[in-house]
């Protein structure tokens, strides 16, 4: 998502707003000194812990830890995606969002025809429902109140080729529109016929309320999907001749692989959202928010995607996956497992709840009631659980063989996880299960990969960096090639990174800086990093720094020389490395720096 909006842009429009500003006219501030304050709108309290900062571009809670910039602001608050915020932002300034590659490069302009047509596709059928006695009694069958039809905004495409066409396709730009959005297919010979017909129509909701999409149920009595998906057969795909289900295809305005169905009602429905459950299907959301459970989303027709992931930890930090019991469900819950790994930082948890067989959630939630199902979410299988029970699954723990092979499996997937306390555990619980220092041992690379670096390695490039941020001016001090990238230790290569940027653009605040890292593993630690400081002396930050680089070239220099001195133990070095030994011994005359 980010990709298609170029880092000069964000540059400039981090430039160009001012986070006093945009905060501002959300929640009321108060000058302290050089910052400002409020009471925190991301937690309770009574007196302002809430700070601003105009120099550095940057908000930072230090009740509850909220921190980042004026895009990240808009993220929290208003609970919008990273492209929407931009787009809010640019429009608050006047400027309009740029997009890099193919997709989006129409005016936009032509977009905003699209929203409003397929608003009016949702309108007209809405109107067909009651017309039809057919789409009527389904409803009522299916247990679907008037409320729910309305918050829905459910529909009835009837009968005929041409309903669509006929109410909103009456000029030529019009019936490209209608073509764009998918609302029509052309057969061989090439003439034009509404996509859906005879079926409920489910509106697709983007993450602004607006129609993008559509899903489409047929609803006779011989259902031809279920019997082929159970003998095994993809029942999946829109080609085949009447599938139950039927979605618009791809649009400039639809991809499947990061909408989720209801989003928009869950977040209407919960101003502060602790969990989100993901379900299959549209019925099941339809039924959780009908019996009073309005936190339930699908994936439309699709596994789980690592951009729906991040959708849902955008929305609660708790998302419970929910999938059936059998093979195909197991296998889903897997996939979205593996999509889940890289997102969660500390403070997300993800669960799996499998149903019993034959059952789903709308039958469920219909038989066992809101508080039955709750029961069932409250009981959800936490990640880590899952993980162990099904990577052990089919090996022998009691023998060292099937030990060694749990840890050969989980070790690349722990890795996936961000680093935090999260994959320490993670970590800690493999080498119990797998009883098992020899095995991790085994590969003393991953092995030093899982543990922690020490306090105070870690603090020493952590602090420079964070102090960098502070100050990005400084970047054009630090002399070049940076000798502390021989450094051995984790974060070199990010200071290196942050250094170059900084310097490529004069001027860059902390904010801009960081924001480079959105989409990045890196991000939330950057952000840490910089609310760490986000206080302090301009002129004693920039001498730690500068003392901090020296330090790590220091330690750098002590790697090395021991390295060598190791090697001329065991072996002889060649003369381009002796005369590099005997200078670093040479240079250890230089007076000691102080310990960390
Ligand atoms: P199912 O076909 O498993 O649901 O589809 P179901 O419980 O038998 O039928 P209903 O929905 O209760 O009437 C579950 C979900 O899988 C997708 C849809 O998102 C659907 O809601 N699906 C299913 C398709 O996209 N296409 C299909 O042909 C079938
Ligand atoms: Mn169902």
């Amino acid at each position: 998502m980010r990709g298609l909006i170029p880092d000069s842009f964000i540059d400039e429009l981090l430039a160009r707003v001012d986070i006093v500003d945009v905060i501002e006219r959300r929640v009321p501030l108060k000058k302290a000194g050089r910052e400002w304050t409020a009471c925190c709108p991301f937690h309770n309290e009574r007196t302002p812990s809430f700070y601003v900062s105009p120099a550095k571009q940057f908000f930072h809670c230090f009740g509850c830890g909220a921190h980042g910039s004026a895009v990240k602001f808009l993220m929290d608050y208003e609970r919008l995606e990273f492209p929407d915020a931009v787009e809010e932002l640019a429009q608050s300034v006047g400027l309009t969002v740029p997009r890099e590659g193919g997709r989006d490069e129409r005016p936009r302009e032509d977009k905003t025809d699209l929203y409003a047509l397929l608003d009016a596709a949702a309108a007209w059928y809405q109107g067909e429902l009651p017309r039809s006695a057919e789409a009527q009694a389904y409803c009522r069958k299916r247990g679907l109140d008037g409320e729910t039809i309305k918050r829905f905004r459910l529909g009835w495409a009837p009968a005929g080729y041409d309903g669509v066409i006929k109410a909103l396709g009456n000029t030529p730009r019009r019936m490209e529109l209608l073509n764009e959005a998918g609302m029509v297919a052309s057969n061989e010979r090439g003439s034009k016929y509404d996509r859906f017909r005879e079926r409920l129509m489910f509106p697709i909701l983007d993450r602004r309320g607006r129609v993008i999409a559509f899903g489409g149920r047929i609803i006779s009595s011989a259902p031809p999907a279920r019997e082929d998906q159970e003998a095994g057969i993809p029942a999946r795909t829109p080609e085949k001749s009447s599938p139950k289900y039927l979605n618009s295809p791809e649009t400039p305005l639809f991809h499947k692989g990061r909408e989720l169905f209801a989003l928009w009602q869950v977040k209407q429905a919960n101003p502060k959202l602790e969990r989100i459950v993901v379900v299959e299907g549209y019925m099941d959301v339809i039924a959780l928010h009908q019996a009073g459970l309005p936190i339930a989303v699908a994936t439309l027709g699709t596994a789980t995607t690592p951009e729906h992931t991040e959708v849902l930890f955008r929305a609660a930090p708790d998302v419970v996956f929910c999938f059936d019991g059998d093979r195909a469900g197991r296998a889903a819950a897997w996939k979205a497992l593996e999509s889940a790994l890289p997102r969660l930082r500390d403070g997300r948890q993800a669960y799996f709840l499998f149903l019993p067989d034959g059952e789903d959630p709308d039958t469920l939630v219909r038989k066992e009631g809101r508080e039955g199902f709750e029961r069932r979410i409250r009981e959800a299988m936490p990640l880590s659980d899952y993980f162990f029970n099904e990577l052990a699954r089919d090996v022998d723990m009691a023998s060292l063989d099937g030990r060694a092979r749990l840890a050969e499996r989980a070790r690349p997937l722990i890795a996936k996880l961000p680093d935090g306390a999260f994959r320490d555990l993670m970590a800690q619980e493999l080498e119990k299960r797998s009883g098992a220092r020899a095995v991790l041992q085994a590969d003393p690379a991953t092995h030093r990969a899982m543990q922690r670096p020490t306090a105070v390695q870690r603090s020493l490039v952590r602090s420079a960096i964070s102090l960098l941020l502070a100050q990005p001016g400084m970047a054009d001090q630090v002399e070049r090639p940076y000798r502390f990238l021989r450094l051995d230790k984790p974060g070199v290569e990010l200071l290196a990174e942050l250094l170059d940027l900084a310097r490529a653009r004069p001027g860059i605040n902390s904010a801009m800086l960081v924001e480079h890292f959105a989409e990045r593993a890196e991000y939330p630690s950057l952000q840490k990093l910089m609310a760490a400081l986000a206080v302090g002396e301009p002129e004693a930050q920039r001498s730690e720094f500068f003392d901090a680089l020296a330090r790590m070239e220091d330690q750098a220099a002590t790697q090395r020389r021991d390295a060598l001195t190791a090697k001329s133990r065991e072996s002889t070095l060649d003369p381009a490395e002796k005369a590099e030994l005997r200078e670093l011994l040479a240079a250890r005359v230089r007076p000691p720096v102080a310990p960390v």
